[in-house]
């Protein structure tokens, strides 16, 4: 079949990999592919169990693949064919050298440019999709014109805004597409090549442009703003702890203002997953490199509430216990960084792990998507940590239990089933405000909700 055009998209991920299928989903008139460095994930794509779950993924991915949708370890060949290429690889924080633990590590970005420049033999459009500092795209452009054959490579900044647990719908119904161009002729022709795949389900509105730089920097500070929300609430959180105020009072009564609204003010054990973390630290790096130190000090704040917020909810688990938590049997319902994913990156139940064995806690994991992600991680604690994957079974013969995920089914769990098996007093940690307080208060537990009055029997 004769394609009107072939895009390709260099990293398989959870982004490219999403993003890709729903192109292909909504154009097949298009076609899409898809390749990586990673044999296993590429073969992971091409089989029944694909490698990420996301809600709807497979339905689009079975419908489009070997249609019009295909995935393949040939980086080369698929750059030639290609008239588009999204760059959708990894942009992990740097952790070595100058910026170690701040800025991205740009290696795997820097690598996809110079194998686009050595494997294309024809014009292209380059598509940034990865999250980047402000001003990467110009390194792109600059190691890409630096060829000598007369072929000519448009640099288009058009970051990701989907959530991992709702990603074919944001990708499907997004609040934005942002494409981020050079204001001249080429560069605004090149946009325009862009806006005509989204305009194939995106209503015109929706798509919005910019100058790369303004593009690359609303990427950064759309993430900065919404860990800063739940910070924020975060913050609130312990001195509600203190006084006997109730976030969820509080957060219902501020979000109601319909200039706050009330998305993103749930009180959490922390915020978790890879990007937040990572793209607020990019952010209060640029800020220190060009001496706005004030500034990058405000945004460095969220990062160290966040950080606060876990510590804070493993000192209090310690101080209801007892003071001691060694040799204790404690349950974690949930490893994955929020629900409907089983992705555990930054997962603040990774952290609360490790510092509970610390404490010399026996630890029980359980979670429904997150399981083989959760044994990768904590490989190191053969000995201290098991995984299981009922919820009852785990809880069983448990001191405690500490929700550290917003599944939904934990809360339609039967509490008196999992009150009966485990020892008393038994307590519950709700890092996450999902289940019924009162009710499993009134069944026994004691309960130590976030940024509300713990429900005791002492
Ligand atoms: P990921 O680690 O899941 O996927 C990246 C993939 O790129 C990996 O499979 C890796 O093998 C591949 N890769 C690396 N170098 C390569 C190369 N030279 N050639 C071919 N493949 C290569 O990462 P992700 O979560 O998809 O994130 C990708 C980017 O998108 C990051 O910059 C991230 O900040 C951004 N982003 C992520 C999300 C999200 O929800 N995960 C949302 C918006 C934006
Ligand atoms: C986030 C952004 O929402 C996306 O727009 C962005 O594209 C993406 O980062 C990215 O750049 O990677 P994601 O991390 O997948 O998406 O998930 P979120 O829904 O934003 O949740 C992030 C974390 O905050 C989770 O741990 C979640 O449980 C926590 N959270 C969220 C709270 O603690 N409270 C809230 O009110 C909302």
């Amino acid at each position: 079949m004769n394609f009107k055009k072939n895009i390709l998209c260099i990293g398989a991920g959870y982004v490219g990999g999403p993003t890709m299928a729903m192109i292909a989903h909504k154009c097949p008139q298009y076609k899409v592919t898809v390749v990586d460095i990673n044999p296993v994930r590429i073969a992971e794509w091409n089989s029944d169990h694909l490698p990420i779950y996301e809600p709807g993924l497979d339905k689009i991915v079975r419908q489009a693949r070997n249609r019009n949708l295909f995935f393949s370890t040939e980086v080369d060949q698929n750059i030639k064919r290609s008239d588009v290429i999204f760059v959708s690889v990894n942009t992990p924080t740097k952790t070595f050298g100058a910026g170690n633990g701040m800025t991205a590590d740009l290696q795997y970005w820097e690598k996809t440019a110079r194998q686009i420049l050595q494997s294309a033999e024809s014009s292209k459009i380059i598509v940034e999709k990865s999250t980047l500092p402000v001003k990467t795209a110009l390194a792109m452009e600059r190691i890409l014109t630096s060829n000598q054959s007369g072929i000519y490579f448009d640099v288009l900044s058009n970051p990701e805004f989907l959530a991992e647990g709702t990603a074919i719908n944001d990708l499907e119904n997004p609040d934005r597409v942002l494409i981020g161009s050079h204001q001249t002729k080429k560069g605004l022709k090149a946009r325009d090549v862009l806006v005509e795949i989204y305009e194939n389900w995106v209503p015109k509105e929706r798509i919005i442009t910019s100058d790369i730089w303004s593009s690359e920097l609303s990427k950064l500070v759309s993430n900065a703003i919404l860990a800063q929300r739940i910070s924020s609430i975060n913050a609130i959180s312990a001195l509600c702890e203190k006084t006997g105020a109730d976030i969820v009072e509080v957060s219902k009564a501020v979000g109601m203002d319909h200039r706050i609204g009330d998305r993103f003010l749930n009180a959490s054990v922390g915020f978790g997953g890879s990007c937040f973390k990572k793209d607020i630290l990019n952010l209060v790096y640029l800020c220190q490199n060009y001496g706005l130190h004030e500034v990058a000090d405000f945004w460095k704040g969220v990062v160290n509430i966040n950080e606060y917020q876990k510590e804070r909810f493993v000192l209090n688990m310690l101080a209801a216990m007892f003071n001691t938590l060694a040799g204790k049997r404690i349950c974690l319902f949930g490893f994955a960084f929020k629900a409907d994913t089983g992705d555990t990156r930054e997962s603040p139940a990774f952290f609360i792990a490790n510092r509970l064995i610390e404490e010399k806690v026996e630890l029980v994991i359980t979670d429904p998507k997150a399981l083989k992600n959760a044994k990768n991680d904590l490989d190191e604690f053969k000995e201290e940590v098991s995984f299981v994957e009922d919820p009852y079974k785990a809880a069983s013969g448990c001191h405690a239990i500490a929700i550290l995920t917003e599944w939904v089914l934990y809360q339609n769990l039967d509490f008196e089933k999992i009150y009966r098996s485990m020892l008393k007093p038994a307590f519950i940690f709700d890092g996450r405000n999902i289940i019924d307080h009162q009710k499993v208060f009134e069944i026994g537990f004691n309960v130590y909700p976030i940024g509300k009055p713990a429900l005791t029997h002492f």
